[in-house]
């Protein structure tokens, strides 16, 4: 699924600012880093200063974590910075949890031996009738400086460059700014709910930013694809305003493959030059033909293929009917009934072996209630299929419980005791501290122990009830706590050895023919993406061992509660019925600590019955308008060979 390997000509056409494209975010953050330290070191060389431009935010973490390391490593410098970060919450204590005065400490400056003197980060705690006087003040020190050398930038999903919102001038300087919805909805991961995510920032301006000598914007992950595509291959406009950077001239934007993924040399690379035609490129091609031009497959016409650019494939490959029905055929074969194969039968083109029946199969749900969210209708099927189906929750899900609804459980708990008078001197002990320490718990304080632990428990009561639903047995739902989620926040710790130990053991317990995982290789650092990375290690290392059952395990990938596969990559679509999109949602019903109000619930408000129902619909209508048949419904995965 490489997406460098296309020959690529005509970018330039399209694309109005220089992109660099790494695999992964880490490599993409390495680059960032060393660019960084060559100016840098060339400064030092000159006996100058470097004055940087700073960002914060979770893309610029690994940036700081490279930096940290050759500063450690390999004695990188920085007594000759001066830096001056993009913003601040305002108003906010300097060393709340969130302020990105706290964070620059604790992601840099803290680890470096950069002079305290020549730090300088918009303050969130000066009164608000200074605030002005205060901006001036910011931008004549950067003048002072010398202006910036190296400008590093993240970018927003509403295409925000520090916190210029859309509409924001481009001769805007350092000022006080009105956050959008948008974007306290976006921020509010790391808050424990929207309200608490203050409504204002300290921003540099547009005009003080393109006056950076030069200008480094990074965007990870496919969340902003869409942004980035407009702005380096849009207009340039103040409503996006990171197209406004075109207008710079020394910004390059680096990227990681899923970030970049909306820019017209991947999305439609026949129109950016010679492409190889490969079938899942005729098929990305005829799909994306067939839905811009609202023509089922079957429908499209020589001339349809030439007015989209798709000329040079009808002459590689002959008339459009041919190539229509190539494509038909691959999407009709990638509709069954059957995830687990079709037992006895001979079908070649089917997605999954007939061979073994039944198969052993585990899903991997990184949280407690991804599995019936993402593919409920398809683990019900496996089930009924007469497959054994095992599910492995690895992570606890605790920090997503609210404490109204863990207080809730433990007063359950203390009535239960006195009703049937146990006697346990110890869990009242519990209950009586875990009551005390809520009753106190400042917003954003972590949770004790005990009461993550009832939090734990009482998801994993919940999953536990959704295999019942479903039909499966407790022993065959497996808790796995992975280790590197239990932070008690919202940032989690890398994979870890143990993680992968307690992997391996399950897989090598079960040695399933099937493994279905929650593929979202393009959420940068959340946990889903963790429990992917955890499940590859393990399967590689299980591999290069050499045991025998491995060969035959077929790893599925769903996508989480997010985002689904792009309909031309879907190589195994389950429709469902009516019926079984209702039963899907009483099994997510199960998951009551999720609904209403979930902590920590990122920019999505809907629920998650109700995204996972718009998603599976939304597949199975777009199937209906390639022209195949529609269903109600289609749960969608994408085989990953590993
Ligand atoms: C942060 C900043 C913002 C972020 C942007 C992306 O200093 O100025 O523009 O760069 O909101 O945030 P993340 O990186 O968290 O996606």
């Amino acid at each position: 699924m490489s997406i460098q390997s296309f020959n690529i000509d005509l970018t330039d056409s399209f694309e109005r600012i220089p992109v660099k494209i790494f695999s992964d975010l880490q490599k993409g953050s390495v680059h960032i880093a060393q660019e960084i330290a060559k100016i840098i070191r060339e400064k030092q060389a000159e006996k100058n200063r470097c004055v940087l431009g700073l960002a914060t935010g979770s893309s610029p973490k690994l940036v700081y974590a490279e930096l940290v390391r050759m500063h450690k490593e390999e004695g990188l410098s920085f007594k000759n910075v001066i830096s001056f970060n993009l913003d601040e919450y305002y108003p906010i204590d300097n060393d709340a949890l969130q302020s990105y005065n706290r964070y620059m400490q604790v992601q840099l400056f803290n680890q470096v031996d950069i002079d305290p003197a020549n730090v300088n980060v918009p303050d969130g705690e000066i009164e608000k009738e200074n605030v002005k006087q205060y901006c001036i003040e910011y931008e004549r020190k950067i003048e002072e400086a010398g202006g910036i050398d190296l400008q590093v930038l993240g970018i927003g999903y509403n295409g925000h460059i520090g916190f210029n919102e859309p509409g924001s001038s481009i001769h805007s300087r350092t000022r006080l700014i009105s956050l959008d919805n948008s974007t306290r909805i976006a921020n509010s991961y790391e808050f424990a709910n929207i309200s608490e995510v203050p409504r204002l920032a300290i921003t540099m301006g547009i005009s003080t930013i393109l006056k950076a000598k030069r200008i480094i914007l990074m965007g990870w992950g496919q969340g902003k694809a869409a942004v980035v595509q407009k702005a380096v291959e849009g207009h340039v406009t103040e409503q996006i305003p990171a197209s406004l950077l075109q207008q710079h001239n020394d910004c390059n934007f680096v990227l990681d493959e899923p970030a970049a993924g909306e820019l017209t040399r991947f999305k439609s690379p026949w129109l950016t030059g010679e492409c190889e035609w490969t079938p899942k490129m005729i098929k990305k091609a005829v799909v994306n033909t067939s839905l811009k031009l609202e023509k089922p497959v079957l429908s499209l016409t020589n001339s349809d293929y030439k007015d989209s650019g798709l000329g040079d494939l009808l002459v590689e490959k002959g008339d459009s009917y041919e190539i229509n029905l190539q494509v038909y055929y691959m999407l009709r074969d990638s509709i069954t009934g059957w995830p687990g194969g079709k037992p006895d039968v001979h079908l070649p083109n089917h997605p999954e072996r007939s061979e073994p029946y039944p198969k052993r199969c585990i899903i991997f749900s990184p949280h407690p209630d991804d599995d019936i969210i993402s593919m409920g209708g398809t683990f019900q099927r496996l089930h009924d299929q007469g497959h054994e189906v095992h599910v492995a929750y690895q992570t606890s899900g605790n920090i997503a419980v609210t404490d109204e609804f863990v207080t809730r459980f433990l007063d359950f708990a203390v009535g239960f005791e006195e009703m049937f008078s146990i006697d346990s001197k110890k869990s009242k002990e519990i209950l009586a501290e875990a009551r005390k320490y809520l009753e106190k718990k400042k917003s954003n304080q972590v949770d004790t122990p005990e009461i993550r632990a009832v939090k734990g428990l009482i998801r994993r009561c919940e999953a536990k009830a959704t295999c019942r639903y479903v039909g499966i047995g407790d022993e065959r739902a497996h808790f796995m706590n992975l280790p590197f989620y239990e932070t008690g926040t919202i940032e989690k710790n890398p994979m870890g050895e143990k993680d992968i130990e307690i992997t391996i053991e399950l897989l090598q317990r079960i040695k399933p023919h099937q493994v279905f995982c929650a593929g979202d290789l393009a959420d940068p650092h959340g946990t889903h993406k963790v429990c992917l990375d955890i499940v590859f290690e393990a399967l590689k290392r299980i591999k290069d061992s050499g045991e025998e059952w491995v060969k035959n395990c077929w790893m599925w990938l769903y996508k989480g509660a997010w985002q689904e596969w792009d309909i031309s990559e879907i190589e195994m679509a389950i429709p469902m019925s009516p019926d079984q999109v209702m039963k899907k949602r009483y099994g997510i019903f199960i998951h009551q600590s999720q609904k209403d109000m979930v902590p920590f619930q990122g920019s999505d408000t809907r629920e998650f019955w109700q995204r996972a129902e718009e998603r599976n619909s939304t597949t199975a209508d777009l199937y209906g308008k390639l022209g195949l048949t529609q269903f109600a419904a289609m749960e969608a995965f994408v085989r990953w060979h590993y």
